[in-house]
């Protein structure tokens, strides 16, 4: 990660934004609703005159005050500043639904130099202690950048630390909820160097053993290695692992934070370190991508981070399946039959449909040991639900009404947006096979329904549900909080579901 901003928080009345102006102050950030007036504070910190040329500047650039707009101007002399940057934060309506996550990568976009200082009182909308912290969260994430293995460091990131003050109206309650919530950028940080790791560094072996490094907040960590695994007879995610030299893993990591009587809740990830498509290859176009293919594992690994960081107040159980999916003279074929950890059998018509077949055995396993109050899986299971839903929302399927809108309603509070896709009998019949008790492609038609049919087989009743993030979590278009590849999809999204629901 590029260096991150250092952040202090100062209140309103102690800030000297009107000594005389320097230069190297730095910016100082404003915000202006659309009738290009800024909020009390923030209005006393620039002065009288300062406020009057923001509305005049703003006529002459037509600028109006509307979301995501910003303008910079000269500073005002008297302004203790080099230059004064004025974000609009639009109309009443738009207010409403501001993302101060988004906003906070907004801002961090507009600071160029060394320090800056923004303004924290908004036109018409309060910002919370909470809606602070989310800015600082955006602020962050906007400055991630994964350059382990460029040898010649970008100049412009590489300058340093940016010291940045935000002036609020609460110093000490805004420092107690940051504090308490810097484990989810950690979280959303490792699921991003995760996915964004190149698949020859990070095999199934490595991937284990970063889920290992969680032991040191007091998460307990079980690596099941091959052995192990065919024990429990988990032979669909083993034959996925077979034509790779690198053995397959499952990492089971629990937190216990609630009452030791207290059912778990569970994660579930899709780690395919690299997805070749197997005898099933893939075309070599774009094959690159597939390192992304363990993105669903790398989101349950930052979300235990996030949740023991903040000593969660639930247990919560994550597991993920870890394997490579490779051609090889010993490599699994289309035809092949396996049996699962359930004793169902599943023919194989596409070794490249492998993530239904890793997460079936860990489903099962983590639905017959823990015996779960939920479970939520996340995968890159479909390019289907690109086709259905672009890069905006991950699918959302599941077989429990008040689990699927308590993801809604976090993923409306995160930004990270899920939609509901269809399950039912017409899906699971699809996957009837010939030979065996289901098959792991029904073709295209509803492939994204189909794919999560066959998970469902694998539940047991357990109210689940699963998310399949193959759009949202690589390659996702370019916003204010992530100017990388790897989002870190699903972190914060289920952070706050653990957060609003299920914590004593
Ligand atoms: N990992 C892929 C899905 C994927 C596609 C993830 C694009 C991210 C971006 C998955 O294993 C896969 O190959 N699915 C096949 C299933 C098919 C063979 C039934 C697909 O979607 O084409
Ligand atoms: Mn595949
Ligand atoms: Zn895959």
């Amino acid at each position: 990660m590029a260096a991150s901003f250092k952040i202090d928080f100062q209140g309103h009345e102690g800030a000297s934004g009107q000594a005389p102006g320097k230069a190297g102050s730095g910016d100082l950030i404003v915000f202006v609703g659309d009738d290009l007036k800024p909020a009390p504070a923030a209005a006393k910190r620039i002065g009288p005159r300062a406020v009057d040329l923001i509305a005049r500047a703003a006529a002459a650039e037509s600028f109006k005050g509307k979301t995501k707009s910003s303008m910079t101007i000269v500073v005002p002399a008297g302004l203790a500043a080099d230059r004064l940057v004025v974000i609009g934060v639009g109309g009443e309506k738009d207010r409403a639904d501001l993302d101060w996550v988004q906003l906070g990568g907004l801002i961090a976009g507009k600071v160029n130099g060394k320090t800056a200082t923004a303004v924290l009182d908004l036109p018409g909308i309060e910002a919370s202690p909470d809606a602070v912290a989310d800015v600082v969260l955006g602020m962050q994430l906007r400055r991630y950048s994964f350059d382990r293995y460029k040898t010649k460091k970008d100049e412009n990131k590489t300058e340093g630390v940016t010291k940045v003050s935000l002036s609020v109206a609460d110093p000490a309650a805004v420092r107690k909820v940051h504090r308490a919530r810097e484990g989810i950028l950690d979280g959303v940080v490792i699921a991003r160097d995760l996915v964004n790791e190149p698949p020859n560094v990070l095999g199934p072996q490595e991937f284990a053993a970063r889920a290992g490094a969680l032991a040191k907040l007091g998460v307990e960590v079980e690596i099941l290695d091959e052995k192990a695994m065919r024990k429990l007879g988990m032979n669909a995610l083993l034959g996925v692992a077979q034509g790779s030299v690198r053995g397959a893993r499952v990492a089971v990591m629990r937190w216990n934070g609630g009452k030791a009587a207290d059912k778990p809740i569970a994660f579930i990830g899709k780690g395919v370190v690299f997805d070749s498509g197997g005898i099933s290859i893939k075309p070599g176009a774009g094959m690159e991508d597939m390192k992304g293919d363990m993105a669903g594992a790398a989101c349950v690994v930052g979300l235990m981070h996030a949740l023991a960081s903040r000593k969660a107040k639930a247990n919560v159980v994550g597991a993920i399946g870890l394997v490579e999916n490779m051609p090889d003279g010993n490599a699994q074929r289309p035809g092949d039959i396996v049996t699962t950890m359930s004793g169902q059998t599943i023919e194989i018509i596409n070794t490249d449909a492998e993530g239904r077949l890793v997460l079936a055995d860990v489903l099962w396993y983590v639905q017959d040991r823990f015996k779960p109050k939920f479970m939520v899986n996340l995968a890159t299971l479909t390019g289907a639900i690109l086709v259905a839903l672009a890069q905006e929302y991950a699918g959302l399927f599941s077989n429990n009404d008040e689990l699927a809108e308590r993801l809604a309603l976090a993923g409306k509070a995160t930004g990270e947006r899920v939609w509901r896709m269809p399950l039912g009998p017409e899906f699971d019949k699809m996957i009837d096979s010939k030979f065996a008790d289901m098959k792991n492609s029904a073709g295209r038609y509803g492939g994204s329904s189909t794919a999560a049919a066959l998970l469902q087989r694998f539940v047991n009743d357990v109210p689940w549900a699963h998310l399949d993030i193959a759009g949202t979590a690589m390659g996702s278009p370019q916003n204010e909080i992530n100017k990388g590849w790897a989002s870190g999809w699903g972190v914060r999204l289920l952070d706050r579901l653990v957060r609003d629901h299920y914590e004593a």
